[in-house]
């Protein structure tokens, strides 16, 4: 088994999410292959991790990297805000959000992720279930389309773009990445053809969250992470684009500034990657740390 993601800003999330002496537990909310569950078994031996994720196939992966740990590792099949809102109060002495999707997702899932490889559109965490970006592209009005991609992309041409994806379904279904990457390519000016962003990059993270309501999840997941920490826990959450990390900071920020706040803030400022990181894993770019504890 290859492990293919890379755990971004580890060293500060470890520094950052101190874990207490003796028996603790902590929640990895985002799981991916394990590398940050990976990291805190082996620092602190009694712990032991809940590990949360969608998708199964990389749950597998995790589940087999972590073997070793036994029963110190708790794999749990489960959108994270839906995990939480049934876990007891008080119960946790740190949780961890990695937002978003994996490398492993755009480089071993085939399912269309990635706007460079020809794969079905399907971009589902939760496999099988629920609606797939090719039914999104094949099926949402054109007003709809346009919608999604400017709201989750903050694409700018997101109307052309839509006019475009309903013309071409007119003569036939939408079925791969590849194919709606050239549709994409074609309907926007040529000096954004060649960009510093690849032109489909927006249009497909904008389907991937609208998918799996991944912005919808955030602020009820924060809510009740909250209530499953335990007083003197913390919380990291890692971003990767604003409009994510828009609803963490103003979650916390509202959450802290109430009269009975239930956390303070520890970062007033973001914490970013190092340059080292950046060159060594550039997709760590854009990541955002953010951390409370629980007061
Ligand atoms: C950025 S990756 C995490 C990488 C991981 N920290 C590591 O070091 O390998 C995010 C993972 O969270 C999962 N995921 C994203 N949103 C989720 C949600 N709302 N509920 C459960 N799992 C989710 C994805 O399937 C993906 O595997």
């Amino acid at each position: 088994m290859e492990i293919v993601h890379y755990p971004v800003m580890h060293r500060e999330v470890l520094e950052n999410l101190p874990i207490p002496q003796g028996s603790s537990t902590m929640i990895d909310c985002t799981t991916g292959e394990g590398g940050h569950t990976s990291l805190f078994l082996s620092t602190y031996p009694s712990l032991t991790v809940i590990g949360i994720d969608r998708d199964r196939e990389i749950q597998k992966k995790a589940t087999e990297r972590l073997s070793g740990f036994g029963g110190r590792f708790r794999p749990v099949n489960a959108w994270f805000d839906e995990y939480l809102s049934q876990a007891p109060s008080d119960s946790a002495d740190a949780i961890l959000f990695d937002l978003g999707i994996s490398m492993f997702h755009y480089v071993e899932s085939e399912r269309g992720f990635s706007f460079r490889s020809d794969e079905p559109l399907d971009m589902r965490l939760d496999q099988g279930h629920g609606m797939s970006a090719g039914d999104v592209v094949n099926g949402y009005s054109e007003e709809a389309l346009a919608d999604v991609i400017y709201r989750y992309g903050e694409e700018r041409y997101s109307r052309r773009i839509a006019r475009a994806i309903v013309e071409e379904r007119r003569t036939a279904t939408i079925e791969s990445s590849s194919q709606l990457a050239e549709i994409i390519r074609g309907a926007v000016p040529k000096e954004y053809r060649y960009g510093r962003l690849h032109p489909a990059t927006r249009t497909f993270q904008a389907l991937r969250i609208e998918v799996n309501k991944e912005l919808d999840r955030i602020t009820p997941a924060l809510e009740e992470a909250i209530r499953v920490l335990k007083k003197g826990g913390r919380i990291a959450v890692i971003t990767f684009h604003s409009l994510e990390d828009r609803k963490v900071k103003w979650f916390f920020k509202d959450e802290a500034a109430r009269e009975d706040a239930r956390i303070r803030i520890l970062t007033k400022k973001p914490i970013v990657p190092s340059s080292e990181e950046e060159e060594e894993n550039p997709p760590s770019r854009s990541a955002k740390l953010r951390v409370v504890e629980r007061i």
